[in-house]
């Protein structure tokens, strides 16, 4: 058996681009939330988190609102070969159970595992190939965000001649809209499907349903998560604290998002080759947000792009929804 492994990099996550995109962070004090993902100790990291935190391994409920969409988005195939493409695939565990469903049900399944993390590619790679041969997995590594050519990579990952099914599980909480949904947009084409996943704001009322979700972030594991990244650039940990609030869209809409920031007790100095930041006392960087959606939100948030949602789940807890979507 070879112990090599072929993943494509897109030239968004070469060095010079990844350099690019830091110094971008550090000087506009917001940190592009990919560089929460970047090496093995923060993929480990989040992994542990995901595993402990998140719904849909907690709760047996999300598991089957999952399994729901994966078989109506499986009925609505008619090919025999499926190429399920993971756009931002973290550990593949969502995508390794629709693949799963879909050859059970007989259908022939490639699989791109797609994500700005070199080490989460490979860890979804490895999950997947318990249902996808090695030869029908094309690992890719990208940043959503920025690469402008990814509609032509994608095509040329998988085989023309299968149905495509786009996953999009968890990533809608992460990007500003107006970044993300152009792309996504462009990505999927007419005759594609595409399931996206969203964290959702429990309950009637939005501020109560964002109090309550508040200690999904507000914890230990995800503060040492998102302080590896502060760290490894030569943060000390008692520089400061990392403090979590709700917060409405800075751009005005209707939604609200759990944000966290580091604020510096004491000065410190960044050095990033020979470029210098200085961060004051008193001085806050934006680590990290997260919108929590309801329901309906979702529908008006992807309209405006083509897309049109088909169906919708909700788990019991009413923190997540899975939505299988279309091009209009
Ligand atoms: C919240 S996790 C979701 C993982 C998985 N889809 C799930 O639902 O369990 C976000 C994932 O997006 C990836 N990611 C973050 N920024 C990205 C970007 N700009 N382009 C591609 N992937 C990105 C991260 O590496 C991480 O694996």
């Amino acid at each position: 058996m070879s112990s090599v492994v072929h993943v494509a990099v897109h030239r968004s996550q070469f060095p010079e681009s990844v350099r690019r995109d830091l110094i971008e962070s550090l000087r506009r004090r917001r940190v592009n939330h990919k560089f929460h993902y970047d090496s093995v100790r923060q993929t480990q990291k989040w992994l542990a988190l995901h595993e402990a935190c998140s719904p849909a391994r907690r709760e047996a409920d999300c598991e089957t609102l999952y399994d729901r969409s994966f078989d109506a988005a499986a009925r609505r195939l008619k090919a025999g070969r499926v190429h399920v493409i993971g756009l931002g695939c973290g550990g593949g565990w969502k995508d390794t159970r629709l693949l799963t469903r879909l050859k059970a049900g007989g259908r022939t399944v490639f699989y791109t595992p797609c994500d700005v993390s070199v080490a989460m590619t490979l860890v979804a790679r490895r999950a997947a190939l318990r249902v996808v041969p090695k030869g029908r997995c094309f690992p890719l590594v990208c940043d959503l965000a920025s690469a402008d050519d990814l509609p032509g990579t994608l095509e040329a990952q998988g085989p023309p001649d299968a149905a495509r099914l786009v996953t999009f599980f968890g990533m809608l909480p992460n990007f500003e809209v107006s970044v993300i949904l152009p792309k996504l947009a462009a990505i999927v084409r007419r005759e594609d499907l595409l399931l996206a996943g969203a964290n959702l704001a429990p309950g009637r009322n939005y501020d109560d349903g964002m109090k309550r979700i508040l200690p999904q972030y507000d914890n230990v594991l995800t503060r040492d998560w998102l302080m590896t990244f502060l760290l490894d650039l030569g943060v000390e940990r008692d520089d400061g604290e990392i403090r979590f609030c709700i917060e409405d869209d800075p751009s005005g809409g209707s939604l609200k998002r759990v944000a966290a920031d580091f604020r510096f007790s004491r000065a410190r100095r960044i050095q990033v080759d020979a470029e210098r930041f200085t961060f004051r006392r008193g001085e806050s960087i934006r680590l990290f947000f997260s919108y929590r959606h309801r329901p309906g939100q979702i529908r008006s948030l992807l309209d405006p792009h083509g897309l049109r949602v088909m169906e919708r789940w909700v788990s019991a807890s009413e923190e997540e929804g899975v939505f299988l979507c279309r091009r209009k």
